[in-house]
């Protein structure tokens, strides 16, 4: 399968070009803004994975679904403008987005799910990332996931009851509140705990990363798995089988 990745300049496009040697898909267009990439994909792309900037995200889906090509979307921090366009084009192509492409992480979803779903509201729920100092995002796709894993785990909406960091008087904790808080600096690829704070003890559920090999293995299984599926919008957690896959 001839493919493009975009953002091939980046830390995640120079890993996908490096781990797709090997597999079935053949990287054609090299696609990024920076010098002595190729500006855009060529007429043979058959799939594209992108890990490039949010921003760009609107042109490149349009454009990917009048060839009738797959897409991977591994860019995170997209607005719900952006994300609108990519919904509209999910009618005409199938897409793949996550904002985590790892095995662990998509497993660390449905575990979320199921504590928060146990350990009921008397439990605070607080969620944590670190990623290294040029991320240019926050929080993480991640950290939204898994909060939102959380909410769905105890059946609430998560846009009512989430808070992003604290700061000044903010009086008592409220119930219910599902907080996420995003540290910054060097080289951290990426850590999250997910913490469900009790009166008489605490539950913490954490994943690092220790390399990008496993986002970007899994964002070209991604690839593989969507070419030729119907169109609509998938994730990671349909591509591994995993049940509940509203979360993302
Ligand atoms: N979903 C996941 O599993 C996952 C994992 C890691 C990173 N990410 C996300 O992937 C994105 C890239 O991360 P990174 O660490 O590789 O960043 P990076 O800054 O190293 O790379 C991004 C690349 O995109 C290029 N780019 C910017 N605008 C572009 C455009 N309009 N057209 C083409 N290329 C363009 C840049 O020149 C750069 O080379 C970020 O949004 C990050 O949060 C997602």
């Amino acid at each position: 399968m001839k493919i493009a990745i975009v953002g091939a300049a980046g830390r995640m496009g120079q890993m996908l070009c490096r781990l797709a040697e090997g597999t079935s898909l053949e990287v054609v267009s090299r696609v990024d803004v920076a010098e002595g990439f190729d500006r855009g994909w060529s007429d043979d792309v058959e799939g594209v994975i992108d890990f490039s900037f949010h921003g760009a995200l609107p042109d490149l889906i349009e454009k990917a679904a009048r060839q009738g090509i797959a897409y991977v979307i591994g860019t995170t921090g997209v607005t719900p403008q952006e994300q609108s366009k990519v919904d509209e084009a999910s009618k005409r192509i199938p897409i793949v987005q996550s904002g985590n492409y790892s095995l662990g992480v998509n497993l660390l979803l449905e575990l979320v799910g199921r504590a928060a779903a146990t350990l009921g509201p008397e439990y605070d729920i607080e969620v944590t990332e670190m990623h290294h100092r040029h991320k240019k995002d926050a929080p993480s796709g991640t950290a939204l996931m898994l909060a939102k894993a959380a909410a769905a785990g105890r059946g609430v909406d998560f846009g009512k009851v989430a808070v992003y960091g604290r700061e000044g008087e903010t009086g008592e904790r409220p119930a219910g509140e599902i907080a996420v808080h995003a540290l910054r600096g060097g080289s951290v690829i990426g850590d999250h705990t997910v913490m469900f704070a009790g009166d008489v003890e605490r539950v913490e559920i954490t994943h690092r990363a220790q390399g990008r090999e496993a986002f970007a293995a899994g964002a070209l299984k991604a690839l593989e798995w969507a070419k030729g599926r119907a169109p609509g919008m998938y994730t990671m957690r349909d591509v591994l089988g995993f049940s509940s896959a509203e979360i993302g």
